[in-house]
């Protein structure tokens, strides 16, 4: 193995920067030449490249975004699309390839198996929904965004006696919503894994008008339900003062958390650790303190469960 390859994919989280880092010092440590693709698998399909050298990956450590650049690309999932790619690969003398992305993107990867193209997946999304590691990268650094948010909107909450519905992202995975429920005080989480009811959240709100708490801060998962209307149901049925903030975007950039940057460091350095042990159609994780490796088609085909004590403990908490 001579020339590896290696892209961001999918929604960018904070800290990918620093995994290709990783992967690019690491690689040239073991005296390996790379090439960086531009926005995903987009790259791939139409040649769009950098060398990447020590310098190239500089002052990245800390930077949020990808400077590579990322997509999501239906093409890719298209015959042509991934043919094209393929041809790619080999006119570059490419001989393997390190995706580093979430679900979609680990898709992605697990497809090179069927062209015998050596690949390692790594995992990065804010959304922490990737089966095979107990954390992707982003994730740590879109929590701590979503508890500074809370913290804030706490403050405005309590001045004003007002209940306040906080929507995290996360797709159809309520980790982010837990981690910041958790984390920042939530009296209430919605999230799409648990079941809940209107009445219930109103019921935790009166419970705590008892004891006097002026305001209530309610975190929803954007895949619980439709933030507005849920906010809608909760004025109506108690006359309250109800306001909703949606977190968006801001929770995918800045800096990455020393924890991001760390795992980003770990995984990317594993990722050229297993392709130069010759392993292949794999994916980089973290269980408990250690890396490992886990069969991208394990990846593919599960999602990870949410620990439940955890959603406990936010109800527990919130009394
Ligand atoms: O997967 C990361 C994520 O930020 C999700 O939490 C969110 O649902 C989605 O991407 C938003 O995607 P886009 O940036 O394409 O709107």
């Amino acid at each position: 193995m001579k020339k590896i390859g290696v892209l961001t994919s999918g929604g960018d989280a904070p800290g990918m920067n620093a995994a290709v880092r990783a992967v690019v010092r690491t690689a040239i440590y073991k005296k390996l030449e790379v090439i960086g693709f531009l926005d995903g698998f987009s790259g791939l399909i139409k040649a769009d490249f950098q060398e990447l050298d020590l310098s190239s990956v500089g002052g990245m450590v800390d930077r949020g975004g990808t400077f590579l650049g990322t997509a999501r690309v239906p093409e890719f999932t298209t015959l042509s699309g991934q043919k094209e790619a393929v041809e790619t690969i080999k006119r570059l003398d490419i001989d393997a390839l390190i995706v580093i992305g979430g679900n979609g993107s680990l898709t992605g990867a697990h497809i090179f198996s069927k062209y015998s193209i050596p690949t390692i997946g790594v995992p990065a999304s804010i959304d922490n929904d990737v089966f095979g590691t107990d954390y992707c990268i982003g994730f740590d650094t879109a929590a701590n965004t979503a508890v500074d948010a809370i913290s804030k909107i706490r403050d405005t909450a309590s001045s004003h006696d007002r209940v306040f519905l906080v929507q995290v992202m996360g797709r159809n995975s309520g980790m982010i919503a837990l981690s910041a429920a958790l984390a920042g005080g939530g009296d209430s989480v919605i999230i799409p894994e648990r079941p809940w009811t209107i009445d219930e959240i109103c019921k935790n709100i009166k419970y705590g008008q008892k004891r006097g708490k002026k305001h209530n801060l309610i975190v929803v998962a954007e895949g619980a339900g439709n933030i507005n209307e849920i906010a809608t149901q909760i004025k109506y049925q108690n006359n309250l003062d109800v306001r909703v903030t949606v977190l968006g975007h801001i929770q995918r950039g800045g800096a990455p958390t020393a924890f991001d940057r760390n795992l980003a460091s770990r995984l990317g350095h594993e990722a050229v650790i297993a392709l130069k042990a010759k392993e292949s159609d794999k994916m980089v994780g973290l269980s408990g303190r250690e890396m490992k490796l886990v069969d991208l088609e394990e990846v593919v085909l599960n999602k990870p469960e949410l620990d439940d004590k955890i959603y406990q403990l936010v109800k527990i908490l919130s009394l």
